[in-house]
């Protein structure tokens, strides 16, 4: 299994895939910003590196061409976003068709695109937490592979939220990837994701109840 994570910074959740043990080739990371900070971690992981600059092309159109040639050079099984903050055109979305994932930092379909941190503050939530999903032409829309949810505590900020989600992020992003490289997602008729194999409930905690009085 052949995969390419397409990131625009820090590259955390890259970073937890890279390290994961995953029976993954990572053939490359490409960045639409030349100074995400990911791409050395990347290169620190022997892993290819590559930046499509989004600013050296006129339209989304002509952008998304480009970036997919370079992907499409890898040959890959599956395109994981992983911090890709660009919204993709309908054509490239459909190129990778049910072989590429997003990390949302939200319990979807809560609070889609930016700000979800404080979006979930104002909001009062009590839980929040974070979606991997194979991505489809709408934006944070597509099927759900898992989701960890946090509880949101009194005192949270939107830095001490999102910190607290990121974690999560970081474990469930390599398990969805995992799944995937074992053949065990799959689509119901509806179109939903499911996971082939798995418990028919939660073994030990049957639902995250917060606060806790
Ligand atoms: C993560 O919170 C991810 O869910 C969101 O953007 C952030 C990227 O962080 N899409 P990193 O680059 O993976 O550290």
């Amino acid at each position: 299994m052949r995969a390419v994570i397409l990131i625009s910074g820090r590259g955390s959740n890259m970073q937890a895939l890279l390290e994961a043990g995953l029976p993954v080739e990572f053939a490359a990371v490409i960045s639409n910003r030349p100074d995400a900070p990911g791409l050395a971690v990347a290169r620190g992981h022997g892993v290819p590196t590559a930046v499509v600059d989004h600013t050296q092309h006129p339209d989304r159109e002509r952008y998304d061409a480009a970036l997919a040639a370079e992907i499409d050079r890898h040959a890959p099984d599956l395109v994981c976003l992983a911090g890709f903050m660009r919204v993709l055109t309908p054509g490239f979305v459909q190129r990778y068709e049910r072989r590429m994932l997003n990390i949302h930092p939200a319990l979807l379909p809560a609070f889609p695109g930016l700000n979800t941190h404080a979006r979930a503050l104002a909001a009062g939530v009590r839980l929040h937490g974070c979606s991997v999903h194979f991505v489809t032409p709408e934006v944070d829309a597509g099927p759900i592979v898992v989701q960890a949810a946090v509880p949101v505590l009194d005192d949270d900020t939107p830095e001490r939220l999102a910190a607290r989600v990121l974690a999560q992020e970081h474990r469930i992003y390599p398990l969805a990837v995992r799944w995937f490289a074992e053949g065990r997602l799959t689509w119901d008729a509806q179109g939903r994701v499911r996971l082939i194999g798995a418990a028919a409930a939660p073994r030990d905690c049957p639902a995250l109840i917060w606060p806790d009085g």
